[in-house]
């Protein structure tokens, strides 16, 4: 019997969204019901990705009121993430939240709530866990072969974040901060690998990291930003971070947001019979194991033609696929609120370290 399509309301239609609708639009089985969005000018530009034009209203409130539906992908600000995020799921909907979960570990802990009390789903856009390149990687960690993992490392040499809308993401209050905004990704990676032979949960956290050159007034501007459209900011720019688990493994950041050249993004995971090291924007993975000690064994990932255009290198494509497809198993999604609110964990005691000066503790929530 085939089952009816799956009515997905979208909240936010910003970059993320723009990017989430090109692999949406296509998807069969799930049809999109309406849009929402504070910017006409934003709405409108989404609208024109649809084959036909749905209900695009600017309160998400009254598309949820208005508007039958089975699910809906949320891409707003940080800080807002806990309010609609909550109503959607207090509306009935299944609901996919971008990363981060939210801004502060009370909000996730709300937003865990309203899908357990609701009996929805929450799934949150920790999307490199559905990339081909990094699935490769977490394989081969689990298979063994490189027995246990014992220290893992992610190199993030970048350019600075592109202009948003009202420039939230340059405003710690509103992002969490970079740490929680950009990292929650490398964190939520340390908790896979470090977790890929047991169960692992961080115990320590300690960042060392500044504004020192992105926007200041000594530094070259971002390509297309003017002088007259110099922000202030209150978020950091570059940053060391080092997280430690109590299986005895530690994890360690590494994070440059003015890499204008020699952009990097590298990810390593050594246990104690082997390495395997990854970089996702060459789709390359290098394994170390007894057979290949010295000259590792080059793994060249395969993306697909149809996924290359895709948003992150089709990556957003295969966390919807996976979405959609708990919804129409009833399966709860493994990347859920509670992974979610583990990263923000790890990610807004960093924050707080690099403030301090000083190690902060954490007791990660456990998985369920
Ligand atoms: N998964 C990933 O790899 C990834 C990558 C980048 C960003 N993100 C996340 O996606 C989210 C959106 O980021 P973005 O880059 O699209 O930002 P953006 O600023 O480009 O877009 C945000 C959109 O939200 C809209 N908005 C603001 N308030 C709203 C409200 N109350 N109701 C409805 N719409 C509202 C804005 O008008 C804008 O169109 C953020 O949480 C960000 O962290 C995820």
């Amino acid at each position: 019997m085939q089952m009816p399509d799956i009515r997905l309301l979208l909240i936010g239609s910003g970059a993320v969204m723009l990017g989430h609708m090109r692999s949406l639009v296509q998807l069969k089985g799930v049809k999109i019901v309406g849009l929402a969005d504070v910017d006409e000018a934003r709405m409108a530009r989404a609208m024109e990705m649809l084959e036909e034009p749905v209900p695009g209203l600017l309160d998400y409130r009254q598309l949820l009121e208005t508007v039958e539906a089975d699910a809906c992908f949320i891409a707003v600000p940080n800080y807002l993430h806990r309010q609609v995020a909550c109503d959607c799921l207090d509306a009935g909907l299944h609901t996919m939240c971008e990363k981060p979960l939210a801004t502060t570990t009370a909000d996730c802990d709300a937003m865990i709530e309203a899908a357990e009390r609701n009996d929805r789903f929450l799934q949150v856009g920790l999307s490199c866990r559905f990339s081909r390149v990094d699935s490769t990687a977490h394989r081969l960690v689990v298979s063994g072969m490189i027995g246990e993992p014992k220290m893992v490392w992610a190199r993030e040499f970048r350019a600075p974040f592109a202009k948003k809308y009202q420039d939230w993401i340059l405003d710690r209050d509103r992002s969490g901060g970079t740490l929680v905004e950009k990292t929650c990704h490398h964190f939520d990676l340390f908790n896979w690998f470090t977790g890929a032979c047991r169960e692992s949960n961080a115990t320590r956290v300690y960042g060392s990291g500044g504004a020192d050159w992105v926007y200041q007034d000594h530094a070259h501007l971002p390509v297309g930003v003017t002088e007259a459209e110099r922000p202030t900011l209150n978020i950091i720019d570059n940053a060391f971070v080092t997280v430690d688990y109590d299986t005895g493994a530690r994890a360690q950041l590494l994070l440059c947001m003015f890499a204008n050249r020699g952009r990097k993004l590298e990810v390593g995971v050594q246990g104690t019979e082997g390495a395997v090291v990854y970089y996702r924007l060459e789709s390359l993975v290098e394994l170390y194991d007894g057979d290949h000690p010295k000259d590792p064994r080059r793994i060249e990932i395969d993306i697909p033609d149809d996924e290359v255009g895709l948003s992150h290198q089709g990556q957003a494509y295969l966390e919807q696929l996976y979405f959609f497809d708990c919804i129409r198993k009833g399966e709860r999604p493994k990347v859920d609120g509670v992974v979610g609110k583990r990263s923000v964990e790890i990610a807004l005691a960093a924050e707080e370290s690099v403030r301090s000066h000083l190690p902060v503790e954490i007791s990660a929530t456990p998985l369920v």
